[in-house]
């Protein structure tokens, strides 16, 4: 049983394929509208989401399948009953599991008790959905994405650990430009490093702007993730130097811009950023959640058993 928990579990040609039949339901959706029929995909939440819910939602429904939402109501999974509980029930009646959840560890003992495939929908590590529309949406707009130089600007976090594990399997370079101590998580960074030596990309870790020179593509979060009580302005003092501006991009010579959203205008990125279509690819990246998680489950709930 295959499941999407943090992305090692995949290729590089795994991957390459993902993201290619993402392309193709984004172009011939009707092709695809029966792959998951007659199939049930519970989509748990244990923190808040825009894209992420939607766009589950929508996804199974156009593949012809039900989605059942669970919501933050439900509070943190292994409070009411035990994980290896959900995991237990859950199978016995769906033919998949999307969760996002505080713990990465909820993660691990769902796909380990339970018998159908678990999607990681975000947790505290990674956020491996949307690192794969993030790749797509370059890859609509590079040719070679080996050749494609990603410059990360801000807190080390799951985004952060799922762009250095996703480029060094696909073999296309990342910087992360972060403060110093606030950098990528050394265990995580160590192996997508270990990956990256195999595929040949280019994994680093710098607090200086400068070092990104001539990279192609800036990407931003939050200053501050879900469960972080950490207010805003306090983030600011410590993330400012970094925020996505016109300045920067005039410094570093970065063509294109992405963000996971949600966004916090004039803190992680500016307004005028996010909403030049000359260089801004957010709203690509947004749409293209869609696609690329109908891949996913395409891809794991009808694989061979
Ligand atoms: N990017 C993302 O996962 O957005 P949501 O938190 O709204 O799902
Ligand atoms: N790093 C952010 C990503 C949101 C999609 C968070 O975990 O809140």
């Amino acid at each position: 049983m295959r499941h999407l928990l943090n992305t090692t579990e995949f290729s590089r040609d795994e991957v390459l394929q993902m993201i290619d039949l993402g392309r193709q339901m984004k172009k011939e959706p009707e092709k695809f509208n029966r792959r998951l029929a007659g199939k049930s995909v519970v989509t748990l939440f244990e923190k808040q989401s825009l894209r992420t819910r939607v766009t589950f939602d929508i996804g199974v429904t156009r593949l012809g399948g039900h989605a059942v939402y669970m919501d933050q109501r439900n509070g943190i999974m292994g409070q009411r009953e035990s994980v290896k509980d959900y995991a237990r029930n859950l199978s016995r009646w769906c033919d998949g599991i999307v969760a996002r959840v505080y713990d990465h560890n909820t993660l691990l003992q769902l796909s380990k008790y339970g018998s159908v495939p678990v999607i990681n929908a975000l947790c505290n590590l990674y956020h491996p959905c949307q690192v794969l529309a993030d790749y797509m949406t370059i890859m609509e707009n590079y040719d070679d994405v080996t050749k494609v130089k990603l410059a990360y600007f801000g807190d080390g976090n799951n985004m952060t650990h799922s762009l250095l594990i996703t480029g060094a399997i696909l073999g296309s370079d990342v910087a992360i430009v972060s403060p110093k101590g606030r950098g990528p998580d050394a265990a995580i960074f160590n192996l997508a490093a270990d990956i990256a030596r195999k595929s040949g990309a280019k994994l680093s870790v710098t607090d200086n702007v400068a070092d990104v020179k001539g990279y192609d593509v800036a990407y931003t979060d939050t200053w501050v993730s879900m469960g972080d009580s950490t207010p805003m302005e306090e983030a600011a003092k410590i993330f400012m130097p970094y925020q996505v501006n016109r300045k920067l991009l005039n410094d570093t010579g970065i063509k294109h811009v992405l963000h996971c959203q949600p966004a916090h205008r004039e803190m992680e990125i500016t307004s005028d950023i996010m909403d030049d279509e000359n260089v801004s690819l957010i709203y690509d990246e947004a749409e293209n959640r869609l696609h690329a998680q109908m891949a996913v489950l395409d891809t794991l709930i009808n694989q061979e058993k």
